[in-house]
């Protein structure tokens, strides 16, 4: 299994371009099943779970082609309405393609995703949804089956505003006879893209952005060509990196008005951030405040960045408090941080660090996507060389992120 080897101590310099937004690309390619023309995505990252959604795309028929000006995703010949337990279980995103299924197929087989080292992220949200605009809905054998003739515009309201319940639900209203309104939506800026795309598409909607959307289905939509939003989590990941090793980084493409509760935060921390029109460049202080966050849906502070930010936190000068509201058990982080050195207290989903001046070397392992980016931020700040395992949890959400890291003076190197 591949390894990072990681020497820490050397302050970040140096600009870094910020891939296209994951979350943003996994729900325009499911979007692609709504068309039966092209459509083309430019600005996809190049990761994992962009290949899991890219073979599940083709294992129902999808074309896929990646050329000189994006990804291009054809459904015009869809051959199975099936998403696998095999890639449902190595990415719970690909949950995204049962609302487009049911919406231009009327029927959907699709495998329920289980737990996940965060927590138990059910779907219920998705599939009440979906009920309410009149699908038939049964699990079978670990599979979510359902049907629809035709689906129904219909009000639903989400307990919580999930994200990609929100998108489920618009892509499937897109196609239903009627007028669905979501409220208590979700707000992402990824929401906002895809909004962006089926409106490209034909899609008459209104409302991203806020809590209540309103679409109003039609009879058919066409493809589209769209490029995708900047990564604003890889973008705060860079942002810390800058920050932890006191270091000065342009990062490019980095767009404030999607991070504003994170610029807060850092500038609290003590972060120079200046915005500029190509992107925003971050100057970390010798060693930064400590300050207190609690996670929240967007326009609150992202739960996926709570772990970097806890890395940053853990060199900072006093006491921070991090609360996790969004996932239950959002902290596999921190026993790892610990064996680094770190100073940090667990009671349910609040998490007391106090910071230390400077955490140590050892081997450490990563348990999901944003706990590996925190461990390496924490690495790049520790006397010594760490070495970080099980790093395919990385390289599912971040772009040649070693490269990018070494690009700017770090001392990082893959081992196989
Ligand atoms: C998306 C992001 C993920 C991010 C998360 C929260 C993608 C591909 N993934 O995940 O990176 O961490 O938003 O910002 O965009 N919930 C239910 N029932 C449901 C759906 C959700 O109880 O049917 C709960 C979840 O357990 C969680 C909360 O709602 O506690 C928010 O989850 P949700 O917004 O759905 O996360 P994802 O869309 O899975």
């Amino acid at each position: 299994m591949e390894r990072l080897l990681i020497q820490g101590g050397v302050p970040l310099r140096g600009e870094v371009q910020v891939s296209g937004s994951k979350n943003a690309t996994l729900p325009l390619m499911a979007a692609s099943l709504l068309a039966a023309r092209e459509c083309i995505l430019r600005g996809a990252p190049q990761l994992r779970d962009v290949a899991t959604m890219g073979r599940l795309l083709q294992h129902m028929g999808v074309r896929l082609e990646s050329g000189p000006r994006g990804l291009r995703l054809d459904a015009s010949a869809l051959q199975r309405a099936e998403a696998p337990y095999e890639l449902v279980k190595t990415m719970r995103a690909s949950v995204l393609v049962l609302g487009p299924l049911l919406g231009r197929w009327g029927r959907a087989r699709v495998s329920l995703p289980g737990g996940c080292a965060i927590g138990a992220r059910p779907i219920n949200l998705h599939l009440m949804g979906l009920e309410k605009m009149g699908a038939s809905i049964r699990l079978e054998a670990g599979y979510v089956v359902a049907r629809a003739r035709r689906l129904r515009g219909a009000r639903v309201c989400f307990d919580l505003p999930t994200v990609t319940g929100t998108e489920n639900i618009m892509m499937a209203a897109a196609l239903a006879k009627g007028t669905t309104v979501i409220e208590n939506a979700a707000r992402e800026p990824e929401v906002v893209d895809l909004a962006r795309a089926l409106r490209a598409m034909g899609a008459r909607l209104r409302g991203e952005g806020s809590s209540v959307l309103e679409i109003q289905g039609v009879e058919e939509l066409q493809g589209f060509d769209h490029e995708v939003i900047p990564d604003r989590i890889e973008a705060a990941t860079f942002m810390v990196a800058a920050g932890i090793t006191a270091g000065r980084v342009l990062i490019r493409g980095a767009r404030a008005e999607h991070l504003d509760a994170v610029l807060q935060k850092l500038q609290e921390a003590g972060l120079r951030i200046a915005p500029g029109p190509e992107g925003l460049l971050v100057e970390g202080p010798g060693r930064p405040r400590a300050v207190d966050a609690a996670t929240a849906p967007y326009p609150g502070f992202p739960t996926d960045v709570q772990a970097q930010l806890m890395a940053l936190m853990c060199i900072a000068r006093g006491s921070s408090v991090i609360a996790e509201t969004v996932f239950e058990n959002r902290f596999m982080h921190v026993p790892e941080l610990q064996r680094m050195g770190a100073d940090i207290s667990v009671r349910g989903g609040v998490a007391t660090v106090r910071g230390v001046k400077t955490l140590k070397a050892a081997q450490v392992m990563a348990t999901d996507l944003r706990a590996s980016a925190s461990l390496v931020l924490a690495a790049l700040a520790a006397r010594g060389s760490s070495v970080l395992h099980r790093v395919y949890h990385l390289d599912r959400g971040y772009e040649r992120m070693e490269e990018k890291l070494r690009a700017l003076g770090a001392a990082i190197q893959r081992l196989t």
